[in-house]
């Protein structure tokens, strides 16, 4: 059978996420992990922090700390919070990890050695008052095109023009805005990914078959502009040091490598980190290298929002191409466009949008999960605005499901006691309700196995439509006054559609589904998928057995809850 290695794009460690962040990688990465889990197979799903490059280095400066103590609180921050959202990763490790380290610094010498890494001379802005290189985008200076007096070293975001920081008039530190600066000599690692081109170009023509038109269609456009060399390493303090056995002379200068360049590391990375700490059950290597191979090849399948795609499917797989080992290379590339906040843009440095402590803060995880879920970005941009979110909470979740499941039980225990009602034989309409429960859990099954999330959250509220459906038509509350044995007959069906929603809703909703199993005294039950035959039976749940009402599943939001959100957050695009 095969083994699944799933990966969501690794959180860069300044910030909390917010909400698009969030259905763009790891949500749907932990959706589809839970539903393979769930159906038996040897599933490893990893995640991390990815901790190196400027943008950290200067978050720790700002706030006093050295940056390998702010990286920890960031990350144990960014963690708590995905705890809160039950993503349930294998493992949530560190790209500042030594694993991480040991094995971005073989990679490079492998490059190497094979004719893949060059040393090369460039001239960069050098700033004596802040003691350091300065990156292309912290040069600050006015825009030689436009006169923007705010334009960076890299682009000026008021014409859009593409910049060299030597083109700027009046350059000075976007760190410390000190305009002494210099332009001085330095040495970097190239990576030849021109050498590369064509492999790459091969390597995509077989994989992207199947990947989703979004994946392919940014592949194609980076190919086609070309596989250019480039720059993987940079002067700065916080990275993984240049290797000194292989290039003395830059170690000695403290260069490290370029952030982009050990990142997707991270992934065998982190997977090392777990199999570190339990290395008599766990076997990193098994996972990635030669995993093509043998009785349970690995599927690897990524999960990244539209902005990570050119890393993911030529840029990286650049890189594996050029090491000349058997590396696992990704199957499939899941990619996201963009959620938007009322049609904007989610920002995190403007702060507009709901981030995802805040929505902890105001709803449980499940609430989040199958709104997100529902409305994945996934052939076009979706926006998520309050009215829609409470809309769909009070339909879906409070009303087609929670209503169900309390109505039920509550109606049940009040006529025919604590535990599930004995009498009556299955009929035409249970046949019926077991055909069209089989019929919609298989394309639900379909729509997760080919990653449509959208439609799986479409078939899932189906099936729970059909419950409330069988419900009103037979009516236990009219039954009971004429045939007690048809009333018992009805609830107990409706409890073996709840027990199967609970099974089958786990990956969108997993804290609900927990309740929703809870409800029922089964010894040895388990949250292990549902057979077609016990989805067309529905007789999982015998007469007899042993129940208790949950508390309310979903609360119904009101007009004054939808007028909070939008006084806290801000209803319009600003
Ligand atoms: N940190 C990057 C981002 O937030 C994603 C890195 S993905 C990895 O956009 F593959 F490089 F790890
Ligand atoms: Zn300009």
């Amino acid at each position: 059978m095969a083994r699944h290695l799933i990966t969501s794009a690794l959180p860069y460690i300044n910030g909390i996420k917010h909400l698009g962040n969030m259905v763009g990688s790891m949500l749907p990465a932990d959706v589809y992990s839970r539903y393979l889990r769930q159906r038996g197979h040897d599933v490893l799903y990893i995640c991390a922090t990815d901790e190196h490059g400027t943008p950290a280095e200067l978050a720790a400066k700002e706030r006093g700390l050295p940056v390998d103590v702010f990286c920890g609180q960031a990350h144990d921050a960014q963690k708590a919070v995905y705890d809160g959202f039950a993503l349930a990763f294998d493992y949530f490790g560190r790209s500042s990890s030594a694993q991480n380290r040991e094995i971005t610094q073989h990679f490079a010498r492998k490059l190497h050695e094979n004719g893949f890494i060059e040393e090369r001379s460039i001239r960069q802005v050098y700033s004596p008052a802040d003691g350091r290189f300065l990156p292309d985008r912290y040069v600050e200076g006015t825009c030689p095109h436009c006169g923007y007096d705010k334009a960076r070293g890299d682009q000026c975001e008021n014409c859009t023009r593409v910049l060299d920081p030597t083109d700027l008039i009046n350059p000075r530190s976007a760190i410390s805005g000190s305009t002494d600066l210099e332009v001085r000599e330095t040495k970097h690692l190239f990576l030849l990914q021109s050498k590369l081109e064509s492999e790459v170009r091969e390597w995509v023509a077989r994989h992207d078959k199947d990947w989703p038109q979004l994946a392919s269609s940014i592949a194609h456009k980076w190919l086609t502009e070309g596989l250019h060399d480039r720059a993987i390493t940079r002067d700065l303090d916080w990275g993984v040091p240049v290797p000194a056995d292989t290039w003395p002379e830059l170690a000695a200068e403290g260069k490290v490598f370029y952030v982009w360049f050990d990142a997707p590391i991270e992934y065998i990375g982190a997977t090392k980190e777990w199999s570190d700490q339990d290395p008599e059950n766990r076997d990193w290597k098994s996972w990635w290298y030669e995993a093509d191979q043998g009785e349970n090849p690995v599927r690897y399948t990524e999960f990244m929002a539209k902005d990570n795609v050119p890393f993911h499917t030529v840029m990286f797989p650049a890189t594996e191409l050029g090491i000349r080992e058997p590396w696992k290379m990704v199957d499939y590339v899941k990619a996201f466009n963009w959620l938007t906040y009322y049609g904007g843009k989610f920002s995190t440095s403007q702060k507009r949008g709901v981030f995802t402590d805040q929505a902890l803060e105001i709803l449980p995880a499940d609430y989040w999960r199958y709104f997100l879920i529902a409305n994945a970005p996934e052939s076009d941009d979706s926006s998520f605005t309050w009215e829609h979110f409470t809309a769909t909470v009070n339909k879906d979740l409070a009303d087609t499901l929670g209503n169900f499941v309390n109505r039920v039980l509550s109606f049940s225990k009040k006529r025919f006691g604590d535990e599930v009602p004995v009498g009556g034989t299955p009929g035409e309409a249970e046949t019926r309700l077991g055909e069209q429960i089989a019929e919609l859990l298989a394309e639900y099954e379909g729509h997760m196995e080919s990653l449509q999330f959208r439609k799986a959250a479409a078939a899932l509220r189906a099936l729970w439509s059909a419950g409330n459906s069988y419900l009103e038509e037979k009516a236990p509350w009219l039954q009971i006054k004429t045939d007690k044995d048809a009333a018992a007959l009805t609830l107990r069906t409706a409890m073996n559609l709840i027990h199967l929603y609970a099974v089958v809703s786990e990956p969108l909703i997993p804290a609900t589904a927990k309740a929703m199993r809870e409800a029922f005294a089964l010894g040895d039950d388990t949250a292990a998928w549902v057979t077609a035959d016990e989805a067309k039976s529905l007789t999982s749940v015998p007469s007899g057995t042993a129940f208790t009402v949950p508390p309310v599943l979903f609360a119904k939001l009101t007009d004054e809850d939808l007028d909070n959100y939008k006084t806290r957050f801000g209803g319009q695009e600003q």
